[in-house]
């Protein structure tokens, strides 16, 4: 068994920034998992499903075979053979994740594949329900969140940089939508586990968030 760090949270709280240094300071494996998701979203989406059609879904995840790579140290994910890393972060592609992540079905297909990632590396793996459910023996739990206010204008910034035309207050009801869905599923919903830390990054920089996840490890 390897090491294992669990980071769950709501969207935009810094999991994948803070998890990405922990993992690079620990010298573990970091796990993205919201990017699996994804790329199960995007071959929803390759077979013209509509978000709404659990049923489709549910059905059609045997035919996506999900697999993770690590070049250079950056986690590439791979979809029937095929690199789709670059197109995970596309709007349309978050937007059928965080309804095909409801799906029963979606998440049972990807379950062996993180439970086997734990297994064999010493992992810093973030997610909604890593701590609950993927690796109820972690080593080390938190859970990390910002106020819906922070977390909006953090992912308000970050798409001004990348030169995309938003609007403040639709990013921010985008991201209370998102936490909705991901707290009010039936299956796996997003919750902070009994034996975890509650992080509140709000008022910390990146550094004093990876400072607090450090000096709770081995
Ligand atoms: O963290 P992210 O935005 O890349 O995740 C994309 C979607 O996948 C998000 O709506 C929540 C879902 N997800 C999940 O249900 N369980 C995980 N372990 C990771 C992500």
């Amino acid at each position: 068994m390897g090491y294992n760090i669990a980071i769950d949270g709501p969207a935009g709280a810094g999991k994948s920034t803070i998890a990405k240094k922990v993992a690079k300071e620990k010298g573990f494996i970091y796990v993205d998992t919201g990017a699996m998701y994804r790329a199960m979203a995007l071959y929803f989406l390759k077979l013209g499903i509509a978000p709404e059609d659990s049923n489709s879904i549910a059905k059609a995840c045997t035919g996506a075979e999900i697999k993770i790579a690590y070049e250079d140290g950056m986690q590439q994910v791979y979809l029937n053979g095929q690199n789709v890393t670059d197109r995970l972060r596309e709007e349309m592609v978050g937007n059928m994740a965080s309804k095909s992540s409801a799906v029963a079905e979606v998440r049972e297909h990807l379950l062996s594949l993180q439970r086997e990632l734990a297994r064999t590396e010493d992992v810093v793996m973030d997610g909604r329900d890593i701590g609950t459910r993927i690796l109820p023996d972690a080593d080390v739990k938190i859970y990390l969140t910002a106020s819906v206010e922070t977390r909006a204008k953090r992912r308000y910034r970050e798409l001004l940089e990348k030169g995309e035309d938003c609007d403040y207050e639709k990013v921010a009801q985008d991201i209370e939508q998102r936490d909705y869905q991901d707290m009010n599923r039936q299956v796996s919903p997003l919750c902070q586990a009994e034996d975890a830390v509650f992080i509140d990054s709000s008022d910390m920089t990146i550094e004093e968030v990876v400072e607090a996840i450090k000096a709770l490890c081995r």
